[in-house]
């Protein structure tokens, strides 16, 4: 499971959307009579968030309506006395799997099947299922360590995921129109690298620093706070990747105009003469990607539009969720600002959403890297 969620300064779970997604396999697996033991990272070292699951079995315990006993322990006796004593149809929460250092040594399958959590918990279990999408690009002992040993299986959330992606590589679904924003430029320019060279996208439609990125390539100058806004950001460094894709025609656009701040002033400037700090893209924009958007046979959106943590700057990021969610085909969204604005649940897929709980494993799988867990479960090899 990927139980990993956000926690206040005093360390309390403040969102528990993660759990909740997995509700449907645990419940599956303990009407079938099977005694369960759930495990999970929180968090990493030195982290405000790492923290012990004691409290997500608690809150657990509370959705399925049976106790969900929390053990205290990784793998050491008391963890595996535990375990042991299990009954069918009852569950069993371990301690934060990082807690146990060798978690955090990432490393190929073969080696993490040797290691001591592998080795002293498998022999427990008859069978390993895997539901955590979101740590799908981690090769961790508790990821591809058990599917080298022990008969494994996809969970249902895992599933969903893995199934809303495929269409990402379905060239029957076209065309393909990927809407992506947010902060993460350098991971956002390896998606787009990727959608490129397969021909992937028939159009990339960017916001946030990476349309002010791709703006900035195109040759057109944002405001001097803009522009320093972006070099802070590290984005700049980015500048010859970014003018690359462009000079090999790669469908990239980029927003006509921007929703800008000037000491208390909120207005919209076209692009070419921003003059404010850009917090948003403009109704222009909206406008334009929201036409695409609607004729597109799969949507996937990442990202927001703008700086959507201050709620002047929410509506293009929100009129985009809208667009893509009303679009005539298919719409994955991904990220947490995204998945947590589009007002469904994290997880949720239905005939024409689905809502990914993965953010670095969603990029990973848009930046066409392989991810671990899928590839152990796909028989990566019994060790
Ligand atoms: C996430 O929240 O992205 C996953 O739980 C993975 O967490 P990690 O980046 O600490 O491995």
């Amino acid at each position: 499971m990927d139980f990993n969620s956000p926690v206040n300064d005093a360390g309390m779970l403040m969102d528990d959307s993660r759990i909740r997604a997995h509700l449907q396999t645990i419940r599956e697996l303990l009407e079938r009579d099977n005694a369960v033991v759930l495990m999970s990272h929180q968090g990493r070292p030195g982290g405000r968030d790492f923290v012990s699951l004691r409290q997500h079995a608690k809150v657990l315990s509370a959705y399925l309506g049976q106790e969900v006993k929390f053990i205290d322990d990784v793998m050491g006796p008391y963890a595996r006395d535990s375990i042991k004593s299990l009954r069918p149809g009852e569950a069993a929460m371990l301690e934060n799997v990082r807690f146990a250092s060798e978690e955090l040594v990432e490393a190929p399958l073969r080696q993490q099947a040797n290691t001591y959590l592998v080795r002293y918990l498998s022999p427990l279990f008859q069978y390993y299922v895997n539901d955590a999408f979101a740590t799908a690009h981690r090769s961790e002992p508790s990821v591809v360590g058990f599917p080298a040993v022990l008969p494994s299986a996809a969970g249902r959330l895992m599933e969903r995921e893995v199934a809303a992606l495929a269409k990402v590589l379905d060239r029957s679904l076209s065309p393909k129109v990927f809407v992506l924003g947010g902060a993460r430029v350098a991971d956002t320019i390896k998606v787009i690298e990727n959608l490129v060279r397969n021909r992937l996208a028939d159009r990339i439609l960017t916001g946030g620093l990476v349309g002010e990125l791709f703006t900035v390539a195109k040759g057109i100058m944002l405001s001097t706070s803009s522009m320093e806004a972006l070099e802070r950001s590290g984005a700049l460094a980015l500048l010859p990747r970014a003018r690359r894709l462009l000079m090999m025609g790669a469908p990239i656009e980029v927003p006509v105009d921007y929703k800008v701040l000037e000491g208390e002033e909120v207005r919209e400037e076209p692009m070419g003469r921003v003059s404010g700090l850009i917090m948003d893209v403009g109704g222009g924009t909206v406008d334009a990607y929201s036409s695409m958007v609607e004729e597109a046979k799969l949507v996937v959106l990442r990202g927001p539009m703008g700086v959507v943590e201050d709620p002047r700057f929410r509506e293009g990021t929100e009129a985009m969720i809208r667009a893509a969610m009303d679009c005539k085909g298919y719409a994955i969204l991904g990220g947490g600002h995204v998945a947590a604005m589009s007002g469904l649940e994290p997880g949720t897929s239905d005939a024409k959403v689905h809502i990914s709980t993965g953010a670095a494993a969603f990029l990973a799988f848009l930046s066409g890297e392989g991810l671990p867990a899928l590839e152990a479960l796909a028989g990566g090899g019994r060790a």
